[in-house]
């Protein structure tokens, strides 16, 4: 029959007449849904009216997937309540006539989270939070649950009543107008939405919702596909802010393939180690902002605290005079970021020298190894060498080079730097120092942080204003003036 099923579901509270072969049967609680779905191959696109392993037009294995493709249900007036029943026709219109978008947004009194947003919560929005298991998701969003004075339905498909409770004891704040319901089926979820018109939605997790039009199980591609669509036309019918919870899968994407985050409006990422504190929420993609901010929380026996000055928790006390670490002036997002780096270097005991790196690229920390080698004839190549950055921050900002090609030669040679001193710069293959973006934000954070030196590249340093940064600022072009400058 094509790929069209008749369904019958009872969740419904309505009478309706239903004729089924030609028989009258008046049932109660009965709604008859016609679902016509069929497979669609996610690599080409072919339709398929069946599940096939193999695509014939493409070739590829296990890429078809089910999805909804018309939807008719017999509603009753109440059902219809979200529905907008007046949608005007559309027609070209001119740009000139469009009005924008009321801009107002709401407080989520969370600076961090608001920055990230790009100044707020955007009615009628939805924002993907994405993260491992065990990182925070539910602690950050039922904490903003509780900080709001709005109402709020925070629904949980992983979670009971009791544990949330256990966990809004834990974090402390109180909203008397914060609702709970523990249910998967996203058609009753909104149901429950119309009767209860809260402020804004939480969902924890968009990979536990299932939606009845869909036989395969939650979680699986299409269920999460349709439940997100679902509840994207909500939002946009009602202006009702969604945040939507999605696991990171083993390959790293959220929800399985890279599939949710063009439906949805902003895409949050909140990662961090989990044997550490601190965690940093990213945005990967904001329709209604930058995506270059980031908010630096620590997780404690409270919940989440914001962390308004991170540079001033990642460097470590000077006392002890250790070699083998180096401070650098990153930038993360838009915010400047003093971080450490270790490093340790030690003779290989084995045959082949381990290499090892903990929130840096290992091919990275090799290039580096290979630079000085080639270019200082420093002898790396017979040594094991472990590479750190301290609070299990993870950096991708190529201006730490610099600390961690000095954190090395110090622990190479046992040669301490102080902690007055820290580096911006990249390093290039030829060992030359390359100038890196926001230099003069980087200066500035070092100089209000007490730090006396700091080194950065020689190139394009005249663009740099002639004024009094609070900290010397001192020029190198390539790695071995750096061993000049201090490590003699
Ligand atoms: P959780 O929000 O459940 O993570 P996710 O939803 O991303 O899976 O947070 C899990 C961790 O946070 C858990 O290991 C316990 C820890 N935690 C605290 O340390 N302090 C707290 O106040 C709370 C609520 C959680
Ligand atoms: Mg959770």
């Amino acid at each position: 029959m094509d790929g069209t099923f008749f369904k019958l579901y009872n969740f419904d509270g309505s009478d309706s007449d239903c004729h089924i072969f030609g028989l009258t049967f008046f049932i109660r609680k009965i709604k008859i849904l016609k679902v016509k779905s069929s497979f669609f191959c996610t690599n080409c696109g072919t339709e398929s009216p069946k599940w096939i392993g193999k695509c014939s037009s493409c070739g590829e294995w296990n890429t078809y997937v089910e999805e909804v493709i018309e939807k008719k249900t017999i509603q009753t007036e109440k059902d219809k309540a979200w529905k907008d029943p007046k949608k005007e026709k559309l027609s070209p219109k001119k740009l000139d006539d469009v009005t924008a978008l009321n801009t107002s947004r709401i407080d989520t009194r969370d600076n961090e989270l608001n920055r990230v947003l790009g100044g707020g919560l955007v009615y009628g929005s939805i924002i993907l939070v994405g993260g491992q298991p065990g990182i925070g998701k539910s602690t950050l969003l039922l904490q903003l649950a509780l900080k709001q004075n709005k109402k709020i339905l925070y629904v949980s498909g992983e979670e009971s009543e009791e544990q949330i409770k256990m966990r809004a004891e834990r974090i402390g704040h109180k909203n008397s107008n914060c609702y709970i319901y523990t249910d998967v089926n996203v058609s009753q979820i909104l149901k429950e939405s119309n009767k209860l018109a809260p402020d804004i939605i939480i969902i924890d997790s968009v990979q536990t919702l299932m939606s009845p039009y869909i036989d395969s199980t939650p979680g699986s591609i299409s269920q999460v596909r349709e439940c997100t669509g679902e509840l994207q036309r909500y939002a946009k019918e009602t202006n009702i802010p969604i945040f939507i919870i999605g696991h990171i899968t083993k390959e790293g994407g959220i929800a399985g393939p890279k599939l949710l985050e063009h439906i949805v409006d902003v895409v949050l990422q909140f990662e961090g180690d989990q044997h550490y504190a601190y965690r940093i929420l990213r945005t990967l993609k904001n329709r209604f902002g930058s995506t270059d901010e980031i908010g630096i929380y620590a997780m404690d026996m409270h919940g989440l605290r914001e962390i308004t000055n991170p540079s001033e928790l990642l460097i470590s006390p000077d006392d002890d005079h250790l070699s083998g670490s180096a401070v650098a002036a990153s930038v993360e997002g838009l915010r400047p970021l003093l971080l450490e780096t270790q490093a340790l270097v030690s003779p290989a005991i084995y045959g082949t020298p381990q290499r090892s790196a903990t929130g840096f690229d290992l091919r990275r920390l090799s290039m580096l190894l290979a630079v000085l080698e080639k270019r200082c004839g420093l002898p790396f190549g017979q040594n094991d060498v472990f590479l750190n950055i301290a609070g299990g921050i993870k950096v991708t900002d190529p201006s730490i080079d610099l600390a961690v090609v000095s954190a090395l030669i110090s622990s190479l040679q046992d040669i301490h730097i102080s902690k007055k001193i820290c580096f911006a710069g990249e390093v290039g293959l030829s060992g030359e120092i390359r100038p890196v973006s926001r230099v003069e934000q980087r200066i500035q954070e070092a100089g209000r942080l007490g730090f006396e030196t700091i080194y950065i590249s020689k190139y394009k340093a005249e663009l740099l204003p002639k004024k009094n940064f609070g900290v010397e600022v001192r020029m190198l072009s390539r790695v071995d003036n750096l061993l000049r400058e201090i490590f003699s």
